[in-house]
């Protein structure tokens, strides 16, 4: 939710920012703005509610002065979508300027404080409470920037990461709780520095990183008129939140991600890319430390009680994990649903295991339930795509789905990196992991016909068919059961068109009242699953209903067959590339964006 793009250097701000929010609006697309301090010291400040391209294209972003500036792109939770609600936020007195992420769950106190003291509020956000917080601790209190900021951070409650520029000293602080913020090590050269909620915001600079932890605090200061202006090209980091300045070390390491992996090349849309990638991301999901990956079936294995937490399509992986634990190692798995997680708190225990999986790291449901089971003594195991990302931080163990950056706001590429590194788990835990690497590996060819451009134009065929449908009913058995709530997920997504998943056998309990003729159902099918699941196909098409068969062969009953080869358990990694076609055909026909459906953020970081 919202990303955040911070430059201090010698280098124009404005179009290093500029493109830093282009590569960020995956996090948030309702407004941006971004503010500089120009050479003659003042804030230079342009922000409106759209798209960046379409904000850049009426105020002309590029004409923004200086070499220190900061930048935002919202994704609104308080107050509305408007031009005084878009970030950055600037102080009572224009000298402080604050772009945040996350939710200050104070803000009502902190603000009444404020209008008490005289303070007036030109936006209905909770984040302008910081920057006039800070300028009233400067103020009543003669503190300096950095001692009011500190004071301002230890006053706030809930999950933020928060970026705040003083116009005066010209210095940039960034600080994380609970969201994502991440410092990038420019060129030494041109003393440069970024501060950012994600790594493709400055990856085209620098692939040079210093993951930040929950409570840090860094000052980055450009040159200035103030004689204690002795950083500039240096960095400090504190813990905001500790009565000491001690300052904290924290180690600058080098990502492996490419700027290709966070550009489109030759494909119009993210999504599509990502889908193509599936070919690499599978196999590199599947290229896992031994040790590590053994280490983890141990802990498993000798765990009084395993949990799978998750949300949205990370917790579909999960479910279909937990099904293929059970057929192959006859293991028990809990999967549950991470905002959901707190009502089996009375069953955590020390010897538990929790696996908790996520692309980004940062989905707030998902460090709430790691947090809660971390207070019981538990022991975590995360599943995590980003290096660094808070879950990692607080995860005893971590295994890295090693996909590169997710750019679309749909997980497509991760979620089948979820499923081929639980599938090697499963098949470790049975004893069988030469097995399983071995056939994850034999996915390769399957999964580059699923994506070739024949593939593509079949499924176009199908999307133009159901683009003018209100409904469309996906059914599954078994882990299908599972790839079809994904498969659900996706189409309502992007296309925005109802789409909902039943386990086969449910249908005759209720759903198959909304069948009639011409009702598209899609119906996942394998080996094991064939018979029964092929019942059901007839009970839908002896009511009418236009049956889509995703599976090894075409039955007589399917009006489209996509044919996708039996890979018995591993049938879920591979049955699902069409339905993400699909979607995306859907959306592009519907003239939706396929990489920013509306309402949605890529990582959801507030309850
Ligand atoms: O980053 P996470 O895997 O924790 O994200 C979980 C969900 O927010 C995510 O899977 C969401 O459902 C996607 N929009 C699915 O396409």
């Amino acid at each position: 939710m919202c990303g955040i793009i911070a430059y201090i250097g010698d280098e124009d701000a404005a179009p290093i920012l500029l493109e830093g929010l282009r590569r960020l609006e995956y996090r948030g697309y309702d407004s941006a703005g971004i503010i500089t301090i120009d050479n003659a010291g003042e804030f230079e400040l342009k922000k409106d509610v759209g798209r960046v391209q379409d904000i850049h294209n009426e105020l002309n972003l590029l004409d923004l002065e200086g070499h220190i500036g900061i930048a935002h792109t919202r994704w609104a939770t308080h107050g509305g979508v408007t031009q005084a609600n878009a970030h950055p936020h600037v102080s009572n007195n224009s000298k402080i300027a604050v772009i945040h992420n996350g939710i200050v769950e104070n803000y009502k106190d902190l603000k009444s404080l404020l209008v008490s003291k005289g303070f007036h509020f030109d936006s209905q956000t909770d984040t302008e409470v910081i920057p006039n917080l800070i300028e009233y601790w400067m103020d009543s209190k003669g503190l300096s920037f950095i001692d009011s900021t500190i004071k301002t951070l230890q006053s706030l409650e809930g999950n933020f990461a928060v970026v705040i520029i003083d116009r005066d000293s010209r210095t940039i602080v960034g600080a994380k709780n609970g969201s994502p913020l991440v410092l990038g090590v420019g060129d030494r050269k041109k003393n440069e520095f970024f501060l950012a909620s994600d790594i493709p915001a400055f990856l085209d600079r620098t692939k040079d990183v210093v993951y930040l932890y929950d409570g840090d605090m860094v000052i980055l200061q450009s040159e200035s008129s103030s004689p204690r202006a002795t950083m500039k090209g240096s960095y400090k980091i504190l813990d905001f939140r500790a009565r000491t300045k001690k300052p904290i070390i924290r180690p600058i390491q080098s990502v492996s991600w490419s700027l290709a992996h966070a550009a489109k090349g030759e494909f119009d849309h993210f999504m599509l890319k990502e889908i193509a990638e599936q070919v690499e991301t599978i196999q590199k999901a599947a290229a896992q430390d031994r040790e590590l990956v053994q280490s983890v079936t141990e802990s498993i294995r000798n765990a009084k009680g395993v949990f799978l937490v998750a949300s949205g399509s990370s917790y579909h992986a999960c479910l279909s994990a937990s099904y293929l634990f059970a057929k192959l190692a006859s293991f028990h798995i809990n999967t549950v649903i991470a905002s959901e997680f707190s009502q089996y708190e009375s069953f955590l225990k020390p010897e538990t295991l929790v696996i908790a999986v996520s692309q980004s790291g940062e989905t707030i449901d998902v460090l709430d339930a790691v947090k809660t089971a971390k207070e019981k003594g538990c022991h975590i195991v995360s599943i995590v795509n980003v290096m660094g990302s808070s879950l990692t931080q607080i995860s005893h163990k971590t295994l890295l789905l090693n996909s590169g950056p997710e750019i679309s706001v749909l997980s497509t590429k991760t979620y089948t990196a979820q499923l081929a590194l639980l599938s090697l788990l499963a098949y470790s835990l049975a004893g069988r992991y030469e097995e399983g690497l071995s056939k994850l590996k034999f996915l390769w060819n399957i999964v580059y016909n699923l994506t070739a451009a024949t593939t593509r134009t079949k499924i176009k065929e199908l999307s133009t068919t159901l683009a003018n449908h209100e409904h469309i009913f996906v059914l599954g058995r078994g882990s299908l059961y599972a790839t079809a709530l994904e498969a659900a997920l996706k189409i309502k997504e992007v296309s925005y068109i109802h789409a909902e998943a039943f386990a086969g056998g449910e249908l005759k309990h209720g759903p198959i009242a909304m069948i009639k003729k011409g009702t598209p159902i899609v119906i996942f099918v394998s080996k094991d699953t064939e018979k029964t699941i092929l019942s059901n196909a007839m009970e839908v098409k002896s009511r009418g209903g236009y049956i889509i068969g995703i599976g090894p062969e075409p039955i007589e009953s399917f009006d489209f067959f996509i044919k996708v080869p039996e890979s018995n358990s591993l049938n879920p990694i591979c049955q699902i590339i069409p339905i993400q076609i699909l979607a995306y055909q859907l959306a592009v026909i519907l003239g939706h964006d396929p990489d920013k459906p509306r309402n949605l953020a890529k990582s959801v970081t507030v309850r």
